[in-house]
């Protein structure tokens, strides 16, 4: 009896394996050895309006429940700046979130992955204890993103700033073009290297341990008049050409995955609905191969005010060759908006395919569809010593000494280790959320050195000098203080407060206070060394001749420690501007090349010093 009753339970289960094993026909485009146009094909020829205007479709993570993710074959998620899963999230955590929306994008009809994007812009600045890079530099910043599940990183920006009064300067390598062309270098490090045998155009990310890389704003996005962020860039074809196109000619060689249309109008037309230069230019003449993707909210931006006629914006939008829609939030107004006007013929249903077929493509690139889930193996990575060692490297090599010694003859860099008593000031001394600048943990940034882990400018000071130095400080001490003290030497930490985007744009470019009054108290009492933390050059030149040395030392990111190393010569300073140093805001815009061109400090302009010998 007992007997049986197994035989027939085997025998059930044998029929129902049976059924399972008929009915799993066999998908070609699940298959890792058919050739990608083949998996292309055979998915979008399975794939229904729906299912096609859903891969379109980027949306929040606050709005990506499992529901939402089924109901609509949402194709991409992403973390907009300070999105996070929970304050000071683990890697651990990160990957949870992110896998838990991936399989709710797996158990749809068609099991296609989703891709999850994130501005990791330098370093993977939205999660705490990640390694911060200094703005602009993003070396071995995919490892870190891969480390919390994330496959796509809204990055790098190679905008070329004309402007240093735009907010976003400091996500533009240079105001020359040459210098941003070479710094698009960073997509390999982002993506992998490319194979010898790649198409130019082609999209290609290397493994599991890269990401896919993002080139914007396209196009024109650091040309903006008066630095106005989002606003109009007022230049004939041959500046648009000549000064803010010859990166993107270098990122799609280079394979990059994606393009982020730029906010921005180019001479009174916005970016995102100019079809010449996204499908015409970019698609057309430069023969990119992978998706282009609008920014928060872009396409609503295309009319004024925003928003003011959604049809509008998505047609315009979507006929100028936008594929990747980031909407953010009310996903259900673009799709059913962009699904009428496939239905009214408006926008043709070749778009659509053009569209879903490049983020396909991008996708299975990725391996996407044979690993969407991520693991644990690479949770270590994140905030490794090893990362932070490469950044205190950056932040070594990117300072710029900009004066050293009234006279030639007398440097006062490198700074003696061993001195009876030195003061440390300034309000950007011992504060690591300066130091990091915008796009650190919140989009805007903050204060403080509870936001992530790391090492403030004093802190590392205090690490490298003699431990028979006595080290004093204070944030903004007065000049009786200053003199009555005796100090061998002071360190001036002084600079620009976070921000980000258009909250950043400035018409005074000034140090926030009390920075002036902290230089001239302590500079006029003691020699001292000014560093400048900001994302730009400011106004300098009335303290100028009252500073001893002044380094400029850009956002430096988590490792303050890289900030010592050069300050007390355990190795040289190295950097150059890459940027023109103003005298006085009315010059601006003045770049190097300028007829009219009386800089404070040129364009590649940085003094050296010799590392120190030890014994
Ligand atoms: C540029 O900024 C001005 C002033 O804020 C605004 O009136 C104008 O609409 C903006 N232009 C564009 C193209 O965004
Ligand atoms: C909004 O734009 C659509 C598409 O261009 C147009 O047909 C419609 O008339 C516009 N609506 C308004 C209220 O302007
Ligand atoms: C989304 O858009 C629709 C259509 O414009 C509107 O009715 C709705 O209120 C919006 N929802 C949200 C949450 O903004
Ligand atoms: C930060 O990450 C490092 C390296 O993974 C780890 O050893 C350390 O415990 C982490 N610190 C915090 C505060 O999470
Ligand atoms: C400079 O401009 C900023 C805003 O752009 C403002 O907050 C600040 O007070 C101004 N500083 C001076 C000294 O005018």
């Amino acid at each position: 009896m007992r007997r049986y009753s197994i035989s027939m339970k085997v025998f059930v289960l044998f029929c129902c394996l049976w059924a399972v094993i008929v009915e799993a026909e066999y998908l070609k485009y699940k298959d890792p050895k058919q050739p990608m146009v083949t998996r292309i094909k055979d998915l979008m020829k399975r794939m229904t309006l729906e299912e096609k205007i859903g891969q379109m479709t980027q949306i929040e993570r606050k709005v990506a429940s499992v529901d939402v993710m089924k109901q609509y074959f949402i194709g991409s998620v992403l973390s907009g700046g300070g999105s996070v899963p929970a304050p000071k999230a683990s890697a651990e955590d990160w990957i949870n979130m992110v896998n838990d929306i991936q399989m709710a994008a797996l158990s749809t009809r068609l099991g296609i992955p989703m891709i999850y994007g994130i501005d990791a812009v330098h370093g993977h600045n939205n999660v705490y204890n990640a390694t911060i890079f200094p703005h602009n530099i993003g070396l071995a910043t995919a490892l870190e993103v891969r480390a919390t599940g994330i496959p796509y990183a809204f990055a790098p920006c190679i905008a070329v700033c004309r402007d240093p009064r735009w907010g976003r300067c400091y996500e533009s390598y240079s105001e020359d073009h040459k210098i941003v062309r070479t710094m698009t270098e960073i997509i390999h490090g982002l993506q992998g290297d490319l194979p010898a045998n790649s198409r130019k155009g082609v999209p290609f990310v290397g493994g599991k341990s890269n990401v896919a890389a993002c080139a914007k704003h396209f196009v024109g996005d650091g040309g903006t008049v008066r630095g106005i962020d989002e606003n109009n860039t007022v230049i004939n074809s041959n500046g648009l050409y000549g000064i803010h196109m010859p990166a993107y000619y270098d990122s799609i060689i280079k394979g990059v995955s994606t393009v982020m249309v730029s906010y921005s109008s180019w001479n009174g037309e916005k970016m995102h609905a100019n079809r010449d230069l996204v499908t015409g230019f970019l698609k057309g003449k430069l023969n990119f191969r992978g998706f282009v993707i609008s920014d928060w909210q872009g396409i609503d931006r295309i009319t004024s005010p925003p928003h003011a006629n959604y049809t509008y914006s998505v047609q315009a939008g979507v006929s100028a060759g936008i594929d990747m829609v980031m909407v953010p939030t009310n996903y259900t107004e673009f799709i059913d908006t962009l699904t009428q006007l496939v239905k009214d013929s408006v926008i043709p249903m070749s778009r659509i395919d053009d569209a879903v077929k490049r983020i396909l493509r991008v996708k299975f690139t990725m391996g996407l569809f044979e690993n969407p889930l991520a693991d644990l193996s690479l949770v270590n990575q994140l905030g490794s010593q090893e990362h932070r060692e490469l950044a205190r490297e950056a932040v070594r090599k990117s300072l710029v000494l900009l004066k050293n010694g009234k006279s030639a003859s007398q440097p006062l860099l490198p700074l003696p280790k061993k001195a009876p008593k030195i003061l440390v000031a300034g309000s950007h001394a011992d504060n690591l959320g300066y130091q990091c600048g915008g796009w650190t943990i919140e989009w805007q940034g903050a204060a403080g050195n509870d936001l992530t882990v790391g090492t403030t400018i004093l802190s590392a000071i205090k690490k490298t000098v003699d431990p028979s130095t006595q080290v004093v400080s204070q944030q903004n001490p007065d000049a009786n203080f200053v003199k009555s003290n005796e100090f061998d030497y002071a360190v001036v930490v002084v600079g620009e407060v976070p921000y980000a985007e258009m909250f950043g744009d400035s018409t005074n470019l000034t140090i926030t206070d009390p920075g002036p009054s902290t230089i001239n108290n302590v500079c006029g009492a003691v020699k001292c060394v000014v560093v400048v933390v900001s994302g730009r050059p400011v106004v300098l030149e009335p303290y100028v001749d009252k500073i001893d040395a002044l380094v400029a030392a850009w956002l430096p990111g988590s490792e303050g420690q890289g900030v010592a190393d050069v300050l007390f010569g355990d190795y040289g300073f190295t950097g150059k501007l890459a940027r023109t140093w103003f005298k006085s805001v009315d010059q601006l815009p003045m770049n190097v090349g300028d007829r009219h061109y009386d800089p404070l400090f040129p364009f590649g302009s940085g003094l050296t010093t010799q590392p120190v010998k030890m014994n």
